[in-house]
């Protein structure tokens, strides 16, 4: 007897092949390599972090992760293509700040931050630094702040492109000083490094798993962490607030997402691993020796990234849109 079934009852049966084909991928996953995109240049403070991440993953999966770095346009060129890649758990976005401020930044992203991501937890956390190239004319803070303030139409501050972590520091370092520098953008704060180091470019502030290792090197000169404390890594060097500058605290967290519809299973294997590499004593004391921390471990489940990225859509975006940074 030829038994054909009901659209109903077809549909409900492809629902549950598909279900459990989902379930099925969900249980060996990941069987192949992992794909990790920074979407910033390689060599840069967000690429170094990255890769001691991906690392970690490797090891614990036991499975290859690949960081790839589709750099430009404040991180959204890479960001796109994770948002559109297959929600299956092999193409996952390592990101900090600009997730949020990118949102302000241009009036039609190809995606949106929240919607078309499954935040799957927050990695690391860390302070940035102000440095310039060796022989900028200043001995010290106090005369850095004064040079600045004679001189600032002359001054470039480079930086990884608007809504970057290092833009948003020098947008807040010039607001505190009154000053308004010559900004240069790069598609990362590698090369913005590496021509800080040449002497093309005067200022940058970064985070420290970029500048610390420069400093250390005699590369280029530090004058201020930019915020309350000193930086345990350099604590020659003042913090911005031992000048008197009041209202400048920046801390930059980094945080993986997946894309929006990857199955719940695959997640929660995501944020376990991520768990487990946040708690790890290597990893804590790699990240350290870069001035970076590994977040604690209830920060590293997706609800608490979805609350972080929340909050600086609301905070940082206002910052910018206030600063008069013109969305794109
Ligand atoms: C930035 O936001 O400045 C980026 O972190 C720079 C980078 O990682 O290249």
């Amino acid at each position: 007897m030829n038994k054909t079934f009901s659209p109903t009852w077809r549909g409900l049966l492809a629902a549950c092949a598909c279900s459990f084909a989902m379930s099925a991928t969900a249980q060996d996953f990941p069987n192949r390599p992992i794909t990790m995109v920074m979407p910033y240049a390689p060599g840069g403070p967000g690429d170094v972090i990255t890769r001691v991440v991906a690392g970690a993953f490797q090891r614990i999966l036991g499975q290859q992760v690949v960081v790839e770095n589709p750099a430009g346009a404040s991180g959204t060129v890479g960001s796109t293509r994770v948002a559109r890649a297959k929600p299956d758990g092999y193409t996952l976005l390592m990101i900090h700040v600009s997730h949020a401020t990118n949102q302000a930044m241009f009036k039609s992203l190809p995606y949106d931050p929240v919607a078309d991501f499954e935040p799957i937890g927050s990695a690391t956390s860390g302070p940035m630094l102000i440095a310039a190239r060796n022989g900028f004319p200043a001995k010290d803070l106090p005369e850095f702040i004064s040079y600045l303030r004679a001189n600032a139409p002359k001054i470039s501050l480079a930086h990884a492109g608007v809504g970057s972590a290092s833009h948003l520091c020098g947008l807040m370092m010039q607001s505190v000083l009154g000053v308004k520098l010559n900004e240069i953008p790069y598609k990362g704060t590698g090369p913005a490094l590496n021509d800080l180091m040449g002497g093309q470019v005067d200022l940058l502030c970064d985070q420290t798993s970029g500048t610390v290792p420069s400093v250390k090197g005699g590369k280029i000169k530090p004058y201020a962490a930019a915020g309350r404390s000193r930086l345990p890594q350099l604590p020659e060097v003042p913090a911005i607030s031992e000048a008197g500058v009041q209202g400048f605290d920046i801390n930059i967290s980094f945080g993986l997402y997946a894309p929006k519809g990857t199955p719940k299973p695959v997640i929660d294997t995501l944020t376990a691993t991520l768990q487990k590499v946040v708690t790890d004593p290597d990893v804590r004391q790699r990240l350290e020796g870069m001035g970076v921390s590994a977040v604690p471990v209830e920060r590293a489940r997706p609800e608490a990234l979805r609350a972080h990225l929340r909050q600086e859509i609301e905070v940082l975006g206002g910052l910018l849109i206030k600063s008069g940074v013109k969305p794109d």
